[in-house]
C-alpha cells in the first residue's frame, strides 16, 4: 500500500473515502468540521445532534457523499473519545480503524484526517503506521473466505501543513508499518513453516534487501563457542537451532555504542519433556516472536537510517521432548561458563538467551536490550495491556518506557533486587534455570541478569502483549508486532 501526506483542505482531497477523526460531544459548529459539515449539507451536523454518534472511541458513522462539496465519495467519521487523552495510541488506532473499516466498503484510495495537535510529521506517521497494521491479516492459509479486499493507498491530510513534513511522517510509517507487519506475519507461521532454519533464511533476505550484514552461527560453531545452554534446549528437537547475527552500521556515527536487540526465537515451544498441557498449545508457534522483533526492527532501522550501529542476535530452536532431549535435573555448561540446573525444560526462553546475550557481548555489545515471550507469569501480573520491562540501567529502561509513550506502547517496569537472585540458587550447580513459583516473570530476568553482567542492560517480557485476542476495530486478531515501534524510537534517539 502507498502511504502519502498532503496539506491541502479536506474538500480538495482526491481520494475515495475521507475518514475524519471526531471528539466525544463535538459538535460541527467551528473549524474543520465546520467546513466539513457544510461541504456535506449539513450531515454531520445532524448525526451528532440526534446522538447516534457522539464520538466515544471506536465508534463511527459513515456517509455516501456522492454530489457533494467533497471530491471524496465517502465520508467516514471515527469517534475518537475526549480529544485531552487523544495521543500517540489512539491516533494510531484511528488510521487502523479508517483503513480496516474502508476496506470493508472495497474503498481502494483512502485519505485520513488526524486532526491531532502536535507535530504534523508525527501525526502521519502514526496514522500510517496504523492504518498499515489495520490492513494485516492472519488468514494466509485460508482457501475460502479469506480476505481479497486491498486497499491501494492512504493520504494523511492535515490542511495547511508543511507538505514536506507530512509526507515525510508518511514514508516513515510506511517502512516502520511495514516492518511490523513483517514480524507478524514470522509471528504468525506454524511451527512447520517457521523452523529456525526457515527464519534463518528469512532473515538472511532481510539482510540482503535492506542492506545489513548477516551471520548465522549452525550447531557446529555453537559447539566450538561452548554455547551449551542453548545447545541443551536444542537437543530434543530434529531442527538443527541456529543464531541470527545482523548488523546495522551508519555511514556516519554519532554514539560509540553498539546497541544490541537480542530476541527469543522458540519457533516451537511444547515445553519439553516438561510437557505443556495441550489446551492452546498450538499458540506457542509465537513463541519466537522476540526473534521476529528484532529481524523487523533491523528491516527498518536499514531504511531509516539512524546514526548509530546496531546488533540483531536470534537464538532459534525447537523446544520438543524426545528421547535426546534435556530432563530436569540435568546440567547444562553455558558460554560464559556458568553451569546451570534445568528443573523445567519449559523454561527453555532463559536457556537459549543465555547464550545470546553472552554473544552479544563477545560481539562487543555496549547496551543490550531483549525481548522474549519469556513467562506465562507475565499476563497474570500485567495481562495484554503492558509490556513488562525490567533490567539492569535505571536510564535505558527510562528511555525504553518513554520511547514507548512517544509512539503509544505501554511498558511497565517490574523491580529487580538482588534478593530475588537467591531463588534461582541451585544446589548442585551455579544457577537453576527456575525460581520457583513466586515472582515468575522476576526470576527470570534475575536469571538472564547472571549473563547480562555488567553491561547495560533491559529486558522486555512480551508474553503477555505479543498476542492479540480478540479482533478489535483497528486490528485482525492474532499477533500484534509489540515493541518494534518502540525500538525504533528508541534507536533513533540513542543517535541524537
Ligand atoms: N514460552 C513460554 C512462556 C509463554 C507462556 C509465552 C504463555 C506465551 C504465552 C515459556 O517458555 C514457558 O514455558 N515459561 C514457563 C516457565 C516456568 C516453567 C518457570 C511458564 O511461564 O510457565
Ligand atoms: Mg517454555
Ligand atoms: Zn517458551
Amino acid at each position: 500500500m502507498d502511504a502519502f501526506g498532503s496539506s491541502k483542505p479536506v474538500n480538495e482531497i482526491d481520494a475515495e473515502g475521507l475518514a475524519v477523526a471526531v471528539f466525544k460531544d463535538e459538535r460541527a459548529n467551528g473549524g474543520l468540521l465546520k467546513s466539513l459539515d457544510q461541504a456535506v449539507g449539513g450531515l454531520i451536523s445532524e448525526v451528532t445532534k440526534s446522538e447516534e454518534f457522539v464520538g466515544k472511541e471506536g465508534e463511527t458513522a459513515y456517509f455516501h457523499v456522492s454530489g457533494n462539496g467533497l471530491k471524496a465519495r465517502r465520508l467516514l467519521l471515527i469517534g475518537c473519545g475526549d480529544r485531552a487523552s487523544y495521543k500517540s495510541a489512539q491516533i494510531t488506532q484511528m488510521g487502523g480503524t479508517a483503513a480496516r473499516f474502508l476496506r470493508s466498503k472495497n474503498l481502494k484510495t483512502i485519505a485520513v484526517v488526524p486532526r491531532a495537535d502536535g507535530e504534523a510529521k508525527a501525526a502521519a506517521q502514526m496514522v500510517v503506521v496504523g492504518a498499515i497494521m489495520g490492513m494485516f491479516e492472519p488468514d494466509k492459509y485460508r482457501t475460502k473466505d479469506k480476505e481479497q479486499r486491498q486497499l491501494k493507498s492512504v493520504t494523511v491530510v492535515v490542511d495547511g501543513a508543511d507538505k514536506k513534513a507530512v509526507q515525510r511522517g508518511a514514508e516513515r510509517g510506511r517502512i516502520i508499518g511495514e516492518s511490523i507487519n513483517f514480524t507478524r506475519d514470522l509471528a504468525n507461521e506454524p511451527g512447520a513453516y517457521m523452523t529456525p532454519t526457515i527464519m534463518a533464511d528469512r532473515a538472511k533476505q532481510v539482510a540482503k534487501e535492506f542492506g545489513l550484514s548477516f551471520d548465522v552461527l549452525d550447531q557446529k560453531q555453537m559447539e566450538k563457542l561452548g554455547m551449551g545452554s542453548l545447545l541443551g534446549v536444542a537437543r530434543g528437537s530434529d531442527e538443527p537451532p541456529k543464531l541470527i547475527v545482523m548488523k546495522y552500521k551508519p555511514s556516519k556515527s554519532t554514539s560509540k555504542d553498539l546497541l544490541a536487540l537480542v530476541g527469543k526465537g522458540i519457533t516451537f515451544d511444547s515445553g519439553g519433556i516438561s510437557l505443556k498441557p495441550g489446551e492452546n498449545m498450538e499458540l506457542m508457534k509465537y513463541d519466537m516472536t522476540g526473534a521476529a522483533t528484532v529481524i523487523g526492527t533491523m528491516q527498518a532501522i536499514a531504511q531509516l537510517k539512524p546514526s548509530v550501529s546496531v546488533l540483531g542476535v536470534a537464538p532459534c530452536s525447537e523446544n520438543l521432548p524426545s528421547g535426546k532431549a534435556i530432563k530436569p535435573g540435568d546440567v547444562l555448561r553455558a558460554m560464559t561458563g556458568k553451569t546451570i540446573e534445568v528443573i523445567n525444560t519449559d523454561a527453555e526462553g532463559r536457556l537459549v538467551l543465555a547464550d545470546a546475550i553472552a554473544y552479544a557481548k563477545k560481539l562487543g555489545a555496549t547496551k543490550i536490550i531483549d525481548m522474549a515471550t519469556l513467562t506465562g507469569a507475565v499476563s497474570i501480573a500485567l495481562g495484554d495491556v503492558n509490556t513488562a520491562i525490567l533490567g539492569t540501567d535505571q536510564e535505558l529502561i527510562d528511555e525504553v518506557i518513554a520511547s514507548g509513550v512517544e509512539v503509544g506502547e505501554k511498558f511497565w517496569q517490574l523491580p529487580l533486587d538482588a534478593e530475588y537472585t537467591k531463588q534461582i540458587k541451585s544446589d548442585i550447580a551455579d544457577i537453576k534455570n527456575v525460581g520457583g513459583k513466586k515472582a515468575g516473570t522476576i526470576t527470570a530476568a534475575a536469571f538472564l541478569k547472571e549473563f547480562a553482567e555488567e553491561t547495560p542492560w533491559a529486558h522486555l517480557d512480551i508474553a503477555g502483549t505479543a498476542w492479540g485476542d480478540p479482533a478489535t476495530p483497528y486490528r485482525s486478531k492474532g499477533p500484534t508486532g509489540v515493541a518494534v515501534r518502540t525500538l525504533v524510537e528508541f534507536i533513533e534517539r540513542s543517535a541524537k
